[in-house]
């Protein structure tokens, strides 16, 4: 008797704890939507983490590198790394087309609210570190992929262009490796890989947007990757707002840090019903 009180007390007790959480999320979107309301110049840049609410997994949840190196023996970085891609082409290929292209993956409620931004014409960017496209699946229309896209490939000794349902036709490889249909060369995403420099026009657009943004909305990214994590180096605005799950070097200068899922949190702050 008295074991079924206590736990009735712990039930309870965990009860207002969810009541708190949940007052304080509410809070924390009504003060984002404040800020995007007095906004004029919002700017997004974003990472793996939002596009994993559409079922595409991020890098550094504990699963992704643990799967990498048991099933490959190298980290991803390595996996993904152009000195890789030129030695190891084909476990490259395997790698590649295993864990980084989703292609029934649906832009969820943070694509969806971005682009919904976009219309309304208060943001004026999207910059992501994402390769899978689903921004422009969900109507954005200033996309600045600083990591390139897995939807675009390109033959490495004709230059000819392919786009993903070519690369991941059999019919088209060599093992697991797409060739040039024209010259039988070897056809690449056109995707950074680690020791790969970044498109310089790209990177330039990125920073002007960013030092004329008024919010800059950070979400879904380890901050960890560089250069493109330095990036928020080049805001001046008003309001930094960091929505991610788990915390960052950044989040001491953000106004508004938000330790939730970014479709659910954009998704209510911008009326996103599905
Ligand atoms: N979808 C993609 O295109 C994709 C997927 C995996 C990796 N990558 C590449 O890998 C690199 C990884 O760097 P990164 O910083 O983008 O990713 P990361 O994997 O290093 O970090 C993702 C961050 O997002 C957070 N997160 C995960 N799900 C979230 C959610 N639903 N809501 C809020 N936060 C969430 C995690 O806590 C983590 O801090 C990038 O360069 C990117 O090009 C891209
Ligand atoms: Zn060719």
């Amino acid at each position: 008797m008295e074991k079924i009180e206590k736990n009735k007390e712990i039930i309870k007790g965990s009860c207002k704890i969810e009541k708190l959480i949940e007052i304080i999320i509410g809070s924390s979107i009504e003060k984002l939507k404040e800020i995007i309301q007095e906004s004029s110049s919002i700017v997004f840049f974003g990472g793996a983490g939002v596009s994993t609410e559409s079922g595409i997994p991020d890098f550094r949840s504990e699963n992704g590198l643990y799967n990498a190196v048991r099933d490959y023996g190298y980290p991803p970085e390595e996996l993904l790394s152009y000195s890789f891609f030129m030695s190891h082409t084909e476990v490259f290929y395997d790698y590649y087309k295993t864990n980084l292209i989703y292609q029934k993956a649906q832009p969820n409620k943070a694509h969806k609210a971005l682009a919904k931004l976009e219309a309304l014409g208060k943001l004026k960017a999207v910059v992501t570190q994402n390769i899978d496209g689903l921004h422009q699946s969900a109507g954005s229309k200033n996309v600045l992929e600083l990591h390139g896209s897995v939807l675009h490939n390109h033959c490495m000794d004709c230059g000819k262009a392919y786009d993903l349902d070519y690369i991941m036709d059999a019919a088209n490889c060599t093992g697991s490796i797409p060739k040039c249909q024209s010259c039988g060369g070897v056809v690449k995403p056109n995707v950074v890989l680690y020791e790969e420099a970044l498109d310089e026009t790209v990177i330039h657009k990125a920073t002007k947007t960013i030092g004329l943004a008024d919010t800059l909305i950070v979400g879904g990214t380890s901050l960890v990757v560089y250069p493109a994590a330095g990036l928020i180096n080049y805001y001046h605005g008003k309001n930094l707002i960091l929505i991610n799950k788990s915390s960052t070097q950044y989040d001491h200068l953000a106004n508004l840090v938000i330790n939730e899922p970014i479709a659910e949190v954009l998704g209510q702050a911008l009326e996103i019903a599905t």
